[in-house]
């Protein structure tokens, strides 16, 4: 009983922190030709928009993480789905992903498409609770850096609700019961 969640930061702030990136991104690769790697499901609207910045010239793929659950707490166990190969082998790579708390997903996901022969791999997050960090891990663009919040909306979810919010926030007390 969580209610409304409470805004962190609004749609116009999230534009703003996801054009930067673009930016970033295109400082330190400006001769295009990349693959955008969305970490499905928390990141599809994030990769989305990231894409719609860096414009023509990219390939977009997908994989799958999980290790959450119901909880707001990291299981400590990330399963990968399928990666694409072909949209890795010999690219470069911007790993993007909404959030990151332990680092267990990101730094899962990099050694995977390190492994499938990227030629060059940037991670990218929106978001960063780097006090939450149990593997050693530092995404190399970072939009917003908050503290020990539980956030939803904008993709993420609590239990698979939430994702459709225009906004990130947080939950009410009690979330996690
Ligand atoms: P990590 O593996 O603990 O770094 O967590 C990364 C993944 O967990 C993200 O891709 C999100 O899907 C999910 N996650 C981490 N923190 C949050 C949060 O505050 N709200 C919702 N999902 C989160
Ligand atoms: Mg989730």
């Amino acid at each position: 009983m969580a209610g409304r969640p409470e805004c962190v930061f609004d749609a116009a702030q999230i534009r703003e922190g996801v054009r930067d990136l673009a930016r970033r991104i295109r400082e330190r690769w400006p001769e295009g030709g990349l693959t955008l790697l969305c970490v499905l499901k928390g990141a599809a609207l994030f990769a989305a928009d990231l894409a719609r910045e860096l414009g023509d010239g990219l390939e977009l793929t997908f994989v799958q993480a999980r290790s959450y659950g119901k909880s707001t707490v990291s299981s400590g166990e990330v399963t990968l789905g399928e990666f694409e190969d072909e949209a890795l082998r010999g690219r470069r790579v911007v790993v993007a992903d909404t959030i990151v708390d332990t680092g267990l997903t990101l730094s899962r996901v990099v050694a995977e498409v390190r492994e499938r022969g990227a030629d060059a791999i940037l991670t990218c997050v929106l978001v960063d609770k780097p006090v939450r960090r149990t593997v050693d891990v530092t995404p190399d663009l970072v939009g917003f850096t908050v503290p020990d919040r539980f956030l939803v909306g904008y993709g993420l979810d609590h239990d698979g609700h939430h994702r459709g919010l225009p906004y990130l926030g947080v939950l009410g007390e009690s979330a996690d019961e």
